[in-house]
């Protein structure tokens, strides 16, 4: 849903000068016919990307997605077999077309579609027409290229779309589970493990298990029906809406996740999880965790210790940063690994234990990156920045070390020639995205700015932007401004210093 809240303060920093015109050759797909003219067509074709310069063929344009409802039967590999599964699904896409459409894409990796319809009227699949040819009649076609990493399924809907028309568009697809990479080769999506699959999407990996307008600026709300073979359990976001139903060998899990989410953020992770009876939150916030039944005793013990502190956490945060931000919470632990743990909306996904910092970490993150996302993939360090930051703020709760010590170590911890300062984390590249400095000097920023413009308004500043940007996604220009308005100050110099100089920041704010 809207996503985009404000118009883009155009503050020309690193590569966004590059990336408008990445994007503009992309959006062009009916570009033949000179955009802006009268004489251009009434219905043209959405955009290949949401207009990220990181993924340029991340989400899409021209409509905008109300809600995902994901059926889908995923059979694990079998025990000892090689690590590929196999996943079938039906779609339900509800969409309100944004202009006049003549063709929408969405982002579809490693599947293959067997039928498409949009308002119950079915499309042909056809072969990748060439740029410019004419297709007749409702069809469909899907462009598969690893090397590229371009995945888009076209949809040319008949009778075309008009601005602000409501559209329900259902694909039925399927292929064979892998273990998908993100550009850094880190695993993601749909990731196949031995006893079931473990789903991380960020940043466009939720295109490996379904139809999507992969990217963070169009939000909607979800619900699934997850079959899997009975005795394995099947975990995504939200609340379950009705107990799980077995017939003849498979259950099927419903789960119901009502708030915006970004499509980065949803899960559906399948295991030998023990789905742990729900509990609540000091504020109400029901609480379902999912661990592993396989977990080594020492990190089942680590993980039950963390999870048991989920109820302070929360208090702690709701402190801080105004009411949780969605219907539920809870973790979920597998015995495998993707080697890191993501904040999945609801409901984070932990790889073999969850340590208390990492459940600090994943539950600042609800607020932080769920609720308040960043509207491009360079504003990463508002995510991972403040998760730190909030991690060092409940460690002091803890008595252990106060924020600034932390920020000082952090500070102590580089010499002013290492290399580690040369990362510009407001503008990181696609392969910097989660290096150590996006965390540990985005969480050094927010304590130079709670110093700057003291704690009243740093903390009057953090509800403001957690109240304005909920449900959307801000940049790092919006952040400034909201702060700049609640300490009256011009934050040109602070931001420059902190976000995009490649130098250690001077030591102004290390206190003793
Ligand atoms: N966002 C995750 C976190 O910090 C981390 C993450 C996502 C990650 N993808 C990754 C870390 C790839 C390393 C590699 O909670
Ligand atoms: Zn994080």
């Amino acid at each position: 849903m809207g996503a985009v809240v404000n118009g883009r303060r155009m503050k020309l920093v690193g590569g966004l000068t590059v990336a408008l015109a990445v994007i503009g050759g992309l959006g062009a797909t009916g570009a033949a016919a000179a955009p802006g003219t009268a004489a251009g067509p009434r219905y043209t074709a959405g955009a290949q990307g949401a207009g990220d310069a990181y993924f340029p063929y991340a989400g899409n344009g021209g409509y905008d997605v109300q809600h995902y409802h994901l059926d889908v039967t995923y059979s694990p590999p079998a025990p000892g077999a090689p690590l590929t599964g196999r996943l079938d699904g039906t779609a339900t896409i509800d969409l309100v077309a944004t202009k006049d459409l003549d063709r929408f894409n969405l982002d579809l990796r490693g599947m293959e579609v067997g039928s498409l319809s949009v308002n119950g009227k079915p499309a042909s699949v056809v072969t990748p027409p060439a740029p410019g040819a004419v297709i007749e009649g409702a069809a469909y076609w899907q462009v598969q290229d690893d090397d590229a990493r371009v995945w888009e399924l076209t949809v040319q809907p008949r009778p075309k779309l008009k601005a602000g028309q409501h559209v329900q568009v259902v694909v039925e697809y399927g292929g064979a589970t892998t273990r998908p990479e993100d550009i850094e080769g880190a695993l993601y999506g749909w990731v196949t493990t031995a006893d079931g699959a473990m789903v991380v999407g960020e940043p466009e990996g939720s295109m490996t298990w379904y139809p999507v307008s992969d990217h963070q600026t169009d939000k909607a709300s979800y619900s699934f029906a997850i079959t899997v073979p009975e005795g394995k359990v099947a975990v995504a976001n939200g609340v379950q809406s009705k107990p799980e139903e077995t017939a003849d060998g498979w259950t099927t899990w419903y789960w119901d996740a009502p708030d915006q989410q970004a499509s980065y953020l949803t899960t559906a992770s399948v295991g030998d999880f023990e789905l742990r009876e729900a509990y609540s939150s000091s504020s109400g916030v029901p609480i379902i965790d999912a661990v592993d039944a396989d977990l080594t005793p020492a990190n089942l013990a680590t993980t039950n210790a963390s999870l048991a502190r989920q109820v302070e956490m929360i208090d702690f945060y709701e402190e801080h940063f105004g009411g949780y931000p969605f219907v539920a919470y809870g973790s979920i632990v597998d015995d495998d690994t993707v080697f890191y743990a993501l904040e999945t909306q609801t409901r984070p996904v932990y790889s073999r234990r969850a340590s208390e910092g990492t459940v600090a970490h994943e539950l600042a993150h609800q607020w932080f990156g769920d609720a308040v996302s960043p509207e491009r993939w360079q504003d990463i360090w508002l995510n991972e920045g403040w998760a730190t930051y909030a991690t060092w703020m409940w460690d002091e709760h803890e008595g252990d070390a106060t924020v600034q010590e932390s920020y000082n170590d952090w500070y102590a911890s580089e010499d002013a020639d290492s290399d580690y300062w040369d990362l510009q984390i407001g503008d990181p590249q696609p392969l910097g995205l989660f290096q150590d400095p996006v965390y540990d000097r985005g969480a050094g920023t927010l304590h130079a700015l709670r110093l700057e413009v003291g704690d009243e308004a740093f903390f009057a500043g953090t509800r403001l932007w957690l109240e304005r940007y909920d449900d959307a996604a801000g940049t790092a220009e919006d952040f400034q401004a909201v702060f700049e308005e609640v300490s009256g100050k011009d934050l040109d110099a602070f931001f420059q210093t902190w976000l995009y100089d490649q130098a250690k920041p001077p030591a102004t704010w290390t206190l003793p």
